[in-house]
C-alpha cells in the first residue's frame, strides 16, 4: 500500500487525539483487535498459510518492520490457530473463526470499517497522477455534464462560492465556474488531495483567474468561519464523505439563504451483462445485494439533507460511462473510488492486489468479446440544489 504523507499526518493526529481522549488501554486493545483481525482474516481467506509466510506477513501485512512470530504464539495460545508442524502450515481453528466473526461485528457496529475505507479512499486520491485523463477516458461527456451543473447552479457573478472536492479543477476552470463568479466574486476551490490542488494552482495561472483561491480541506471539516459563502458547489464528491458531518459543516459555512449544489452518482442496481461477467469474482465475495456498490440510493442524500436544507431543484442527470479501457476502469472504480469497498474489505492485503490484476485481465477479455458500443452504460446521477435552513 502506498501511504501518502498526508495520510501519515492524519493517522498521527487521530491517534494522538484518541489517546488523549481515552484510556491508553482502550487504544492498545483496539490495536490488538486490528492485528488479530488481519491475521485471522487472512487465514480464513487462504485456508492455510506457510508458517514462514505468516510470520513475515507476506500475504497480509507486508509493511510491518517486525516479524509476526509473537502474534503467532499468542494466537496459538488463544487456540485461535493451530500449527501443523509436519507440513509447516498455520490454520484457523473453529475458535479462531468465532473470534474473527466477533471482531468483525465490533468493527462493523463501531463504524471502523467505514472510516477505514474513507481514509483509504482519501489516500488513493492522493496517488492519482492524472485524474482528468482517467475521467476523460471513462466519461467523455463529463465536461458537458459539469457545464450543465454550472448552468443549473443559480450562482451569480460577485458571489462568494466554495467548491468542494474540486479535483484538478475541471468544474472551476473547464466548465467555466470561475467566469460565472467573475473577478468581483470569490471562488474557493478545495480538495483533500494535495496532488490535485497543485494542478488547480497551475490552471489558475493559465487562466489568470486571481479571484480563485485554492485551499486544502475536506468537506467534514471546513477551514472557514460560519456564514462565509453564498453557495457551496461540488461535482461527484458528496458520496465520498461522511454525509451527515459534511452537510452539517456546509450548512455552517453558508450564509442565511445560501445554496448547496451537488451532483453525485447513485447506486446502480441493474448492471449490463458485460459488467456482471467482468466483475463476477468481486461481486461473489461478500457484500449484500443492496450494497453491490456503496453509492447512495435515490433517497439517501435528500433525507440526509432534510435537517439543514430545503431542496429547491432535484433532477436525474445520468452519465455515460465507457468501459473500453480495462486498466483505467479497474484502477478508477476499485483502486481509487473503491465503490466495492464492502467486498474489498473482506480481502487480505495480497488478495486485494491480486483481485485488481485479475479484474484487469478479465476486462481485457470482456473488451475483446463485446463490441465497444455495448461497453457503455448510463450511470444514474442526481442533481440537487438546496437552500440552507437558517
Ligand atoms: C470523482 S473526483 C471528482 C473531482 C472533480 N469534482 C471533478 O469534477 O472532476 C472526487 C474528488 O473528491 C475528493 N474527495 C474525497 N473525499 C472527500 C471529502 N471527504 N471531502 C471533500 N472532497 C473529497 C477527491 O480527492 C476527489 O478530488
Amino acid at each position: 500500500m502506498n501511504v501518502a504523507e498526508e495520510m501519515v499526518k492524519v493517522a498521527e493526529r487521530l491517534t494522538e487525539n484518541f489517546v488523549a481522549q481515552t484510556d491508553p488501554k482502550v487504544f492498545v486493545t483496539f490495536y490488538l483487535l486490528t492485528v488479530i483481525y488481519e491475521d485471522l482474516q487472512a487465514l480464513e481467506y487462504y485456508g492455510s498459510m506457510q508458517a514462514n509466510d505468516f510470520v513475515r506477513g507476506h500475504l497480509h501485512r507486508p509493511w510491518g518492520t517486525e516479524t509476526l512470530s509473537g502474534e503467532l504464539e499468542a494466537a496459538v495460545s488463544a487456540e485461535a490457530v493451530e500449527v501443523d508442524t509436519a507440513a509447516d502450515l498455520v490454520r484457523l481453528t473453529s475458535r479462531g473463526k468465532e473470534m474473527l466473526r466477533y471482531i468483525e461485528g465490533i468493527f462493523r457496529e463501531s463504524g471502523f470499517f467505514t472510516s477505514r475505507s474513507r481514509l483509504i479512499r482519501l489516500n488513493n486520491f492522493n496517488h492519482v497522477d492524472d485524474i482528468a485523463s482517467m475521467m476523460e477516458a471513462l466519461a467523455p461527456t463529463a465536461c458537458e455534464h459539469r457545464k450543465t451543473v454550472v448552468e443549473l447552479s443559480g450562482i451569480q457573478p460577485g458571489m462568494a462560492v466554495l467548491e468542494l472536492g474540486c479535483g484538478t479543477g475541471a468544474l472551476t476552470f473547464e466548465a467555466g465556474l470561475f467566469q460565472r463568479v467573475g473577478p468581483d466574486g470569490r471562488l474557493v476551490a478545495t480538495d483533500p488531495s494535495t496532488s490535485m490542488l497543485a494542478s488547480v494552482r497551475r490552471k489558475r495561472e493559465t487562466y489568470n483567474a486571481h479571484w480563485v483561491e485554492v485551499v486544502h480541506g475536506k468537506a467534514e471539516r471546513l477551514p472557514f468561519p460560519a456564514n462565509t459563502f453564498d453557495s457551496v458547489i461540488g461535482y461527484a464528491f458528496l458520496h465520498l464523505t461522511d454525509m451527515d458531518e459534511a452537510l452539517r459543516e456546509i450548512a455552517r459555512v453558508l450564509k442565511p439563504g445560501g445554496s448547496l449544489i451537488t451532483l453525485h452518482p447513485l447506486h446502480f442496481p441493474a448492471r449490463n451483462e458485460f459488467f456482471l461477467e467482468w466483475f463476477a469474482p468481486l461481486l461473489k465475495t461478500g457484500g449484500t445485494p443492496r450494497n453491490q456498490d456503496n453509492l447512495p440510493g435515490p433517497d439517501t442524500v435528500p433525507s440526509a439533507m432534510e435537517p439543514h436544507f430545503e431542496i429547491v431543484h432535484l433532477q436525474s442527470l445520468d452519465l455515460e460511462m465507457h468501459y473500453t479501457s480495462p486498466r483505467t476502469v479497474v484502477e478508477f472504480f476499485v483502486g481509487i473510488v473503491d465503490v466495492f469497498e464492502e467486498q474489498m474489505a473482506t480481502l487480505p492485503w495480497r488478495a486485494r492486489h491480486d483481485m485488481v490484476q485479475q479484474l484487469i485481465k478479465r476486462g481485457e477479455e470482456v473488451c475483446r468479446k463485446y463490441p465497444p458500443e455495448s461497453l457503455v452504460e448510463m450511470h444514474p446521477g442526481q442533481f440537487i440544489r438546496t437552500i440552507v435552513r437558517k
